[in-house]
């Protein structure tokens, strides 16, 4: 299958191929509700991230429901020319019945079109049975001076469900899951979740100590369970593949032992039993010991994974959970972790807040504050989930940001598939789950947050393994019958339009469309280049008018329903 996609990289990649990194072109396969991308041992696609040699060059990074995954196309800012990202053309590839292998060395000059070839690209599309589709434009005012919140980074999770989906490839295809998420070619994610004991995407539940029941002292945590020993292993090797310098994981668990809890279950109305405060707090230390024992230093920590499972919707919940009130945990935050935490040799480990949906913003915090005036000066950040942003808006972050503005803010779970009205297994190639996606991380991000964790970053054909069958979607998912490929949703792409050109420590800046045409965000990298995101949603394309406060006016045309990363200088 030719990919036409990769027919766009430009003279701007071409300057580039000095160094190692490699551009490997998506595999694109058709199949029930869309595209994916195909890896197996000797295919995997990446993206050498494009670097700009002159200051009025620009790189635009393209995906399509069409079919282009982070097409490249290059040019100049100030030219009196129109650009456009043409969308990925099925029907021409199949005709020209190009292998992968030309298509890989076919690389053409970069795509400018002038006004006047414009009318026949409307043309074109006309054909496409887009007849009803009129070019629509949009001027989008990029103004640096303008600076707002500072990115901590992007990243999924490693479950147990990963864990063990994973172990079941060979090393080769395991690398290319690991490179694809965290390598610079690939996702360039910095951050990772992962559980303390079990989490519903397990194959049981599961934490330390189960056994002996009732000893406070915790006397059988002395080392990594089996199943940690694994994870550790494999987070170890995607660190040394990935080529990963800063990897920030970020802790969670869901439930103490049962022992520990008020019904001794894994699930229901179960709080953690006023005796056993003090014994969670040191459970949490032992862990980060046992963690940094083991090579694998720990980022961050939260005080629990949803808490209000356990107070409100232990009939909808029946994976393991711990329920909390914010008053509760304001005392055990106040008179237990904190202070455990803060005066170990962990004093530094970030804690994140509440860790659980929108809607318990930020009323949970004032909520603590008032049972404890002081205990919330102990979290550093808040985490909180996306599964209700629907239904409650992004003013809730908006308030939270007036009501506690220097804490880091970040999405710490995600996943399509959650409600009883969505086709709970993954949809294989669904571009609408990726519009859910870009739409989701835009008015996050549009909204103050620093960063987003997704959930599993690996699932199998049904959205599983989950101890209770509580399905999802997730970006990439494993062919289990030979595990000798896996696919790349367009979740995935779209992800990755944010955390692979939006590096941790990148600022927010001003972007500005002039109509709803575009949905938008921008940033200004360490680096000191522009990363816009660029969203059309529209069925049809769309002129886009970049006019930057300091390099001038860029004309784009791009095809509907897409999505771009633009940079420049
Ligand atoms: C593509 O392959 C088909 C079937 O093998 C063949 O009939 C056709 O002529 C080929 N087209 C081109 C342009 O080579
Ligand atoms: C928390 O409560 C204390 C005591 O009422 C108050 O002084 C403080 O301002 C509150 N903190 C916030 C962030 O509102
Ligand atoms: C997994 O691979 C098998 C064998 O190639 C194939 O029949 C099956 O359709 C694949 N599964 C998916 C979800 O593509």
């Amino acid at each position: 299958m030719c990919q036409r996609s990769f027919l766009f990289l430009g003279i701007l990649l071409i300057a580039v191929i000095g160094s190692q990194a490699e551009t490997v072109p998506c595999k694109l396969r058709n199949v029930d509700n869309g595209k994916v991308c195909v890896c197996s041992e000797d295919h995997c696609d990446y993206l050498e991230n494009p670097t700009l040699e002159d200051v009025n060059e620009f790189a635009i990074v393209s995906s399509s429901k069409q079919g282009l995954r982070f097409a490249t196309l290059g040019g100049e800012f100030q030219k009196d020319e129109k650009y456009t990202v043409a969308d990925y053309e099925e029907s021409e590839a199949t005709k020209s019945n190009l292998t992968e292998e030309v298509s890989k060395f076919d690389v053409i000059a970069l795509l400018v079109e002038k006004a006047t070839a414009f009318l026949e690209l409307a043309e074109d599309s006309q054909k496409n049975s887009r007849a009803s589709s009129i070019t629509r434009s949009v001027t989008l005012s990029v103004d640096r001076s303008k600076q707002h919140q500072k990115i901590v980074g992007f990243g999924g999770s490693f479950t147990g469900a990963v864990s063990y989906l994973t172990d079941q490839y060979p090393q080769k295809l395991q690398d290319h899951l690991y490179e694809s998420f965290y390598a610079a070619d690939g996702l360039g994610f910095n951050l990772m979740r992962i559980s303390i004991g079990g989490c519903d995407f397990d194959l049981g539940p599961w934490a330390y100590n189960e056994q002996p029941e009732g000893d406070a002292t915790l006397s059988a945590m002395e080392e990594l369970d089996d199943r940690d020993v694994l994870r550790v292993a494999q987070i170890k090797r995607l660190i040394e593949v990935s080529g990963i310098e800063n990897l920030r994981i970020k802790a969670a668990a869901w439930s103490a032992p049962p022992w520990m809890k008020t019904n001794n279950r894994w699930t229901g109305f179960g709080r953690l039993k006023r005796e056993y405060y003090q014994a969670w707090a040191d459970y949490h230390i032992k862990w980060l010991e046992l963690m940094e024992k083991n090579g694998l230093p720990i980022w961050a920590i939260s005080t629990g994974n949803e808490p209000l499972n356990g107070i409100f919707f232990m009939y909808f919940v029946r994976f393991m959970s711990m329920g909390w009130t914010p008053q509760k945990q304001a005392v055990w935050l106040d008179e237990h972790l904190g202070p455990t935490l803060r005066s170990s040799k962990f004093k530094d480990i970030v804690l994140f807040g509440n860790d659980d949906q929108r809607w318990s913003f930020p009323h949970w915090f004032k909520m603590m504050n008032h049972t404890r005036p002081h205990s919330i000066d102990y979290l550093d950040g808040l985490s909180v989930h996306w599964y209700w942003d629907e239904i409650f808006g992004p003013s809730l972050m908006d308030e939270t940001n007036d009501y506690l503005p220097d804490k880091i803010r970040i999405v710490s779970e995600s996943c399509i598939g959650d409600k009883p009205w969505q086709k709970s297994a993954p949809l294989l190639g669904s571009w609408e789950r990726g519009e859910k996606y870009a739409r989701s991380f835009l008015q996050n991000l549009q909204h103050g947050l620093h960063g987003w964790i997704d959930w599993n970053i690996i699932l199998d054909e049904i959205g599983g393994p989950n101890y209770v069958d509580n399905t999802v979607d997730a970006p990439v998912i494993a062919n289990t019958t030979t595990f000798e490929e896996f696919y790349k949703q367009p979740m995935f792409y779209a992800m990755g339009h944010f955390s692979k050109f939006v590096p941790e420590g990148s600022v927010r800046i001003d972007a500005i469309a002039s109509n709803v045409n575009l949905n938008t965000v921008a940033f200004e990298r360490p680096d000191g280049q522009i990363a816009a995101v660029l969203f059309n949603s529209g069925r049809a394309d769309l002129d886009i008018t970049v006019v930057d406060s300091v390099r001038g006016t860029l004309i784009i045309n791009v095809p509907p329903k897409s999505i771009h990363t633009l940079l420049y200088s």
